[in-house]
């Protein structure tokens, strides 16, 4: 006996929203703010969370369960046994070591890979349609590994990759110009890290092109103050991590942002870790690195074709070096 006496004799009408299941794999700060996020923009009919620490899992879900009265209606799970994210549109990695205290990014790898070997094949197993989102670090090296070990056409497997740190971008130079961070039109391109690569040459506010907006504004800037507001965004994460221990918030906003676009096949541009062999010169082997790529319900659907200029070109090619020096290490 239903709740609701029916108002009518006739069948409810079968539900055209295709049912959308997220699983998020890491309960831990990344984990969790990704996971908040997406209830609270009401991306997923469903939200399974993995982990290996089944207490924290328990506690986690119940404790989000609790704001069911104060967000949209969401089925939550979580568990150790990967059968719980049978059918994912979307599996979404954060498993993993952090970096201490001065560390870089690229020091997690082999602890992390050997994680990923664990991770991935499940993953695979019980969703083998699903899109892979990768962001554990160094999460270009990582969304390699995943495509290795997945087997997944590349379109299905790319890393959160400089989406973080255009954010960062747009964020100071918005604060320099005293304009909204959303209308400033910024890539960091490349690792997701120390080599990371600003293309000052297309960045836009309001649509009008930086450099000449400053030049129309006589805002005196000099290459100098360039560098230095790319300088802070690589410096990020270390500052952040300095102060309270690692990072969340804005990766939570940042992958929840990247999962609307693919999972509402919004077609936006994004700048995100894809297998870049064979654009922009990049050569050398396969390598993932953050370009700017078009997303929506398949994945990866296209690269878009900026203009950079050469010398952007030749940093875009010493960052995929960096990824591939690294990478080399591992035998894949
Ligand atoms: P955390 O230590 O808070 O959480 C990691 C979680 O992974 C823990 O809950 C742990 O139990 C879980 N875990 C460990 N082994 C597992 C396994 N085999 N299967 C499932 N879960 C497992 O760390 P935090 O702060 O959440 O960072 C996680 C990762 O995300 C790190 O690699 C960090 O560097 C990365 N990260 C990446 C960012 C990006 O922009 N790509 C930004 C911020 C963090
Ligand atoms: C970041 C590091 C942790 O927050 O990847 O950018």
């Amino acid at each position: 006996q239903s709740f609701f006496k029916p108002i009518s004799s006739a069948a409810p009408p079968s539900p055209t929203k295709r049912h959308t299941k997220i699983s998020v794999v890491g309960a831990g700060n990344v984990g969790m703010a990704i996971a908040q996020t997406i209830l609270t923009q009401d991306l997923a009919d469903e939200l399974v969370l993995i982990d290996v620490n089944p207490d924290k899992l328990r506690g986690e879900m119940l404790d989000l369960q609790h704001a069911a009265a104060f967000l949209p209606r969401t089925k939550i799970l979580a568990s150790v046994d990967y059968a719980v994210t049978v059918g994912s549109d979307l599996c979404i990695v954060t498993a993993g070591a952090r970096q201490t205290l001065g560390e870089s990014r690229l020091n997690l790898l082999q602890r992390n890979v050997a994680l990923f070997r664990k991770i991935i094949p499940p993953l695979v197993k019980f969703s083998p349609d699903t899109i892979l989102l990768i962001v554990s670090n160094p999460v270009d090296v990582l969304t390699h590994v995943a495509w290795k070990l997945s087997g997944f056409p590349s379109n299905r497997v790319l890393g959160s990759g400089t989406n973080l740190d255009s954010s960062r971008f747009r964020f100071l130079i918005a604060d320099h110009l005293d304009v909204n961070a959303q209308d400033v039109q910024a890539y960091i391109v490349g690792e997701h890290g120390d080599s990371s690569v600003a293309l000052w040459s297309s960045i836009s506010v309001g649509g009008v092109p930086v450099l000449s907006f400053l030049e129309k504004q006589e805002i005196a800037y000099e290459k100098e103050t360039l560098e230095e507001i790319h300088k802070a965004v690589v410096d990020s994460a270390y500052e952040v991590i300095s102060l309270k221990g690692y990072t969340s918030w804005a990766i939570g906003y940042s992958v929840a942002n990247l999962a609307r676009s693919i999972l509402r096949d919004q077609r936006k541009i994004h700048p995100v870790s894809v297998l870049a062999k064979g654009f922009y010169g990049v050569e050398g082997g396969e390598v993932f690195l953050s370009l700017p790529a078009q997303l929506g319900r398949g994945g990866v659907l296209g690269v878009t074709n900026i203009h950079l200029t050469d010398e952007e070109e030749q940093r875009l090619r010493d960052s995929a070096r960096t990824i591939l020096d690294v990478q080399s290490q591992l035998n894949l």
